[in-house]
């Protein structure tokens, strides 16, 4: 049985192919395109996954996408009586809804096929992001934390796994939205662009927590566990941000509102000096984000009572946070997805599909994240095959990272020096961008010229107690 699922027409387009609850193939469209998280309907990448089985389109059993537009319509109902949305933000919302919610139609016109024999399945997104985690993980008894900026008109849902079900218990909706306070003093930071709130991550250790006290009015965390934002600071529940979310890099409009600017002042543009005014915001912004997390980890753990937390979404992504899960909560293991940003969706809906819908045993672990393309001496046509066959003809890469100091391993390395730096890839990529495929480099062409330059040390935070297991599937 084929289940291919697939994330579109939202960030990080991506496809995954399933048999028989094994996973075949899963990828991002970006890896084909070269449009960082690109957004649309991802051809490439179902044609790829697709092939690796060697199969077509209508030997497909079940094809899913990680969107319902049914989901939540009497809180999305509500939300549009209280608070009245622009024009403009209904109707970009509504026209993203009738695509995802056409999915026979769009596959087949994107695809170029005709009637399929597959069933169609819409997956409510955080169920996505849920399964992508505890389905694929070596534990069948977990709690599980699904944290994003938005998807279906959920931010955060949280609920238990156990062998081949999920059960929700609870979940927070839009517009309060930990992914979005996120993104919004990402943007005042002056980084704008789609993903970079992982940038704004690695400035935080360079700060001082001296604007915790603001975040704490913006994010305001609950006696329960869960919060909720000071909506004063944004705009993306009313006026609504603009956003692309098909055919190249999605956009997100600015999402802040002039409240956070007369708090904090005039915001950083893109590629000015970095202060410390600005360091200690991300400071703040990230240990505010860690606060609201933590609440809901704990929560989850003494209503669940569970040992093991299964983490995704976008939010997941934060991997500073994810490491003091263990130290610092009473969760004794942890199972975090390697895409847990949107593009795992693709993977999650194959898994919901499989064992929530149709009663699947578990039947496969996923302990590496190389599910993507490979490169080689009969790969396709791309720069990196001729960058292989330019190592393949000074020699085998591999005997000098095996023994070192052999024929072809003395000339890789002489080469280095020279005006062309290298790299040599021998597995499949990972199916997330931020998960580099196992390569080794020798060099940077581009930096060749360059005089080595002083690399500022590493901040970390300690840790109040010792770390424990942290299970997560091999990355370099
Ligand atoms: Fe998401």
């Amino acid at each position: 049985m084929y289940i291919l699922g697939i994330n579109a027409y939202h960030g990080g387009a991506s496809a995954c192919l399933i048999q028989d609850g094994k996973l075949i193939a899963a990828v991002e469209e970006e890896r084909f395109n070269r449009t960082k998280y690109w957004a649309g309907f991802p051809v490439q990448a179902i044609r790829y996954v697709l092939s690796v089985a060697g199969i077509s389109p209508y030997e497909v059993d079940h094809i899913g996408i990680s969107r319902d537009p049914k989901a939540n319509l009497l809180q999305a109902a509500l939300f549009a009586f209280r608070q009245r949305p622009s024009l403009d933000l209904v109707r970009d919302r509504l026209q993203n809804t009738m695509k995802v919610g056409t999915l026979k139609s769009e596959f087949a016109k994107h695809m170029g096929v005709g009637e399929l024999k597959a069933q169609y399945h819409n997956v409510e997104h955080h169920r996505a992001h849920m399964a992508s985690a505890f389905f694929v993980s070596p534990f069948t008894d977990a709690a599980i934390l699904s944290v994003d900026g938005a998807g279906d008109f959920v931010t955060t849902m949280w609920g238990t796994g156990k062998d081949n079900q999920i059960s929700v218990q609870d979940e927070i909706n839009f517009p309060h939205s930990l992914g979005i306070f996120y993104t919004a003093v990402s943007q005042w930071l002056g980084f704008p662009k789609y993903g970079d709130e992982g940038k704004v991550m690695g400035l935080a250790p360079y700060g001082e927590p001296r604007y915790v006290d603001l975040m704490r009015k913006i994010v305001r965390v609950q006696r329960d566990g869960t919060f909720d934002l000071d909506l004063d600071y944004f705009v993306h529940h009313a006026e609504g941000a603009s956003m692309s979310w098909e055919g190249g890099e999605p956009t997100i409009g600015t999402i802040f509102s002039s409240k956070l600017v007369d708090v904090l002042g005039e915001p950083r543009a893109p590629r000015t000096e970095l202060t410390q005014k600005h360091m200690d915001i991300a400071h703040s912004l990230q240990a505010m984000l860690e606060e609201a997390e933590f609440a809901l980890v704990r929560r989850l753990q003494k209503d669940t009572g569970k040992q093991v937390l299964c983490l995704a979404g976008g939010v997941a992504l934060n991997s500073v946070f994810n490491g003091k899960v263990l130290p610092n909560t009473e969760f004794e293991d942890i199972y975090i997805q390697p895409a847990s940003g949107d593009a795992g969706t693709a993977l999650g809906v194959c898994y919901y599909i499989y064992h929530q819908v149709l009663n699947q045993p578990r039947a496969y672990v996923m302990n590496d994240a190389y599910t993507g393309p490979e490169y080689g001496n009969d790969g396709d046509s791309h720069r990196t095959r001729s960058l292989w066959l330019e190592v393949s003809a000074v020699g085998d890469g591999s005997a000098r990272e095996e023994g070192g100091g052999s024929r072809g391993g003395r000339e890789c390395h002489g080469l280095v020096s020279g005006a062309h730096g290298m790299g040599a890839a021998r597995a499949r990529q990972s199916q997330h961008h931020r998960r580099p495929a196992p390569r080794r480099y020798e060099g940077h062409p581009q930096r060749a010229h360059q005089a080595p330059r002083e690399v500022p040390p590493v901040r970390t935070v300690d840790s109040p107690r010792s770390h424990r297991r942290l299970l997560r599937p091999d990355v370099p």
